[in-house]
């Protein structure tokens, strides 16, 4: 499984850590930045590359993270295909994958110690959608924005 990351300046730490954790779970990660810290950089730059990704298939799920995981949520989510949300309990990390399909995690630098986001990564990262047809009717009349 390929995971896309991204970040800000508010997140940059947060991505730098949760890099070599995922490696370690045996993820492949690309990284889509920033490559370090730099306090005027602007979220969009990297989180719809890393959108843009994962809507495509060329990454399977991404992590997207800034000061608040507001920023970086509301960015993904404009991209066609990406469904983003911004995620600080156990049960949203992988409630979302099973109802809602979401294939991005947003999360808050800022907000959400190390320890934390770990575990709601592994949660993420591990859940499937469920594929019921209520769920899959619910999705279909958020897509019918996109086109
Ligand atoms: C950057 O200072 C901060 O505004 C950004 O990381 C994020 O929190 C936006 O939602």
């Amino acid at each position: 499984m390929k995971i896309g990351i991204a970040s800000d300046h508010g997140g940059f730490e947060l991505k730098e850590i949760i890099h070599p954790f995922l490696t370690g779970l045996g993820y492949e990660v690309v990284d889509f930045g920033p490559d370090h810290l730099d306090n005027s950089d602007d979220y969009p730059d990297y989180v719809i590359p890393m959108a843009k990704a994962v809507a495509a298939g060329t990454v399977d799920r991404g992590i997207a993270i800034c000061g608040s995981g507001v920023g970086a949520c509301i960015a993904a989510n404009k991209v066609h295909g990406a469904r983003a949300a911004l995620i600080g309990d156990h049960f949203s990390a992988h409630q979302g994958v099973e109802d809602d399909n979401m294939n991005i995690m947003c999360l808050g630098g800022r907000i959400t110690g190390y320890a934390v986001a770990q575990e709601l990564i592994t949660v993420f990262l591990k859940a499937e959608f469920t594929g019921l047809e209520r769920h899959n009717r619910r999705i279909a009349k958020v897509k019918e924005l996109d086109k």
